[in-house]
């Protein structure tokens, strides 16, 4: 029987897969949500999410997706790692994820590529009343070159709305990249920053994944001094919450107990800093357990 069945879950709580229906909308969250939708509406062009690493941005972006799925007016993409070797190839694999018919005899040049998308473009947002969103996640590994293909794309418009809607989503080493690029940096219409949790955030955020995992008990699993050790332990940052989550249940069914306390976290940091864990924070890395 898994670990989670035992404490009376259905599913696990602390799962670190981005899945949006695990999200709980944090302010932040819910704001950066909110204004992507709107900016998409407006069809406006650039919006940029930044935020640290485990701060979100992923789970963020398959929440958003969820929303644009329903529409049928939005026509879009996910680009999860944008490592493009040169324009072409960046071109060409914008091309086929929107289905864009090319002639496949010849390798089409990046002139043929653009005129294409630009047709694409056109007919969808135009002819056809449709939004075409392109979001890119991991989107501070974007060279130079990619950010140029993507300015040029921002360029396509009518005298109302930008043809193409795109989001970018990046640790923020992103920020400081497009930065240096003045007239990519004048493009952007919506820009926020995740930030990690507050303490209230923190445990709201554990008690909403427990009751969406199926915890039924009118008990509190982790005890209020639980919850401010794990919030001090992982200075807020949601991929770091979660880890130390999961790991607190394990201990819990290991040693026959139903409820976290401030002693079992205490007891997990020290181990893992007692095995030197800490100096590599293990707790950030996205598959660590
Ligand atoms: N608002 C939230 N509610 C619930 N869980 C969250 C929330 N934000 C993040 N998480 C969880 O934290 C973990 C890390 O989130 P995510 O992968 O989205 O972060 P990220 O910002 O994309 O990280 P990276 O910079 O490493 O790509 C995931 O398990 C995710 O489910
Ligand atoms: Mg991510």
């Amino acid at each position: 029987m898994s670990y989670y069945k035992v404490l009376g879950f259905e599913k696990e709580p602390f799962s670190t897969s981005p899945d949006p229906n695990y999200f709980y909308l944090s302010r932040e969250h819910e704001q950066a949500l909110t204004n992507t939708l709107i900016e998409l509406r407006l069809r406006r062009g650039l919006s940029v999410i930044l935020g640290d690493i485990g701060t979100g941005k992923t789970t963020l972006s398959r929440k958003l997706i969820q929303e644009l799925k329903v529409r049928q007016d939005v026509i879009f993409h996910i680009v999860l790692d944008p490592s493009f070797e040169n324009e072409n190839m960046f071109l060409r694999s914008l091309a086929r994820n929107f289905e864009i018919p090319i002639p496949e005899a010849q390798a089409p040049s990046s002139l043929d590529l653009r005129d294409a998308l630009e047709r694409f473009l056109f007919q969808k947002g135009v002819t056809e009343n449709r939004s075409v969103v392109l979001i890119i996640d991991e989107a501070q590994k974007l060279n130079e070159m990619s950010l140029e293909v993507l300015r040029v794309l921002l360029n396509y418009e009518t005298n109302e709305y930008k043809l193409l809607q795109l989001v970018l989503l990046g640790q923020t080493e992103l920020h400081a990249k497009i930065m240096n690029i003045p007239n990519f940096f004048d493009r952007i219409s919506f820009i926020y920053t995740l930030n990690p949790f507050s303490l209230k955030e923190t445990e709201e955020m554990i008690n909403f994944r427990i009751r969406r995992a199926g915890y039924q008990s009118r008990m509190h699993l982790f005890l209020k001094d639980a919850v401010v050790e794990i919030h001090r332990a992982t200075h807020g940052y949601p991929r770091r919450i979660i880890m130390l989550c999961h790991k607190a249940l394990k201990e819990l069914v290991m040693r026959n107990k139903s409820v976290v306390s401030a002693g079992i976290i205490e007891e997990i940091i020290q181990n893992e800093m007692r095995a030197g864990w800490h100096r590599k924070d293990p707790l950030l890395l996205k598959n660590s357990y």
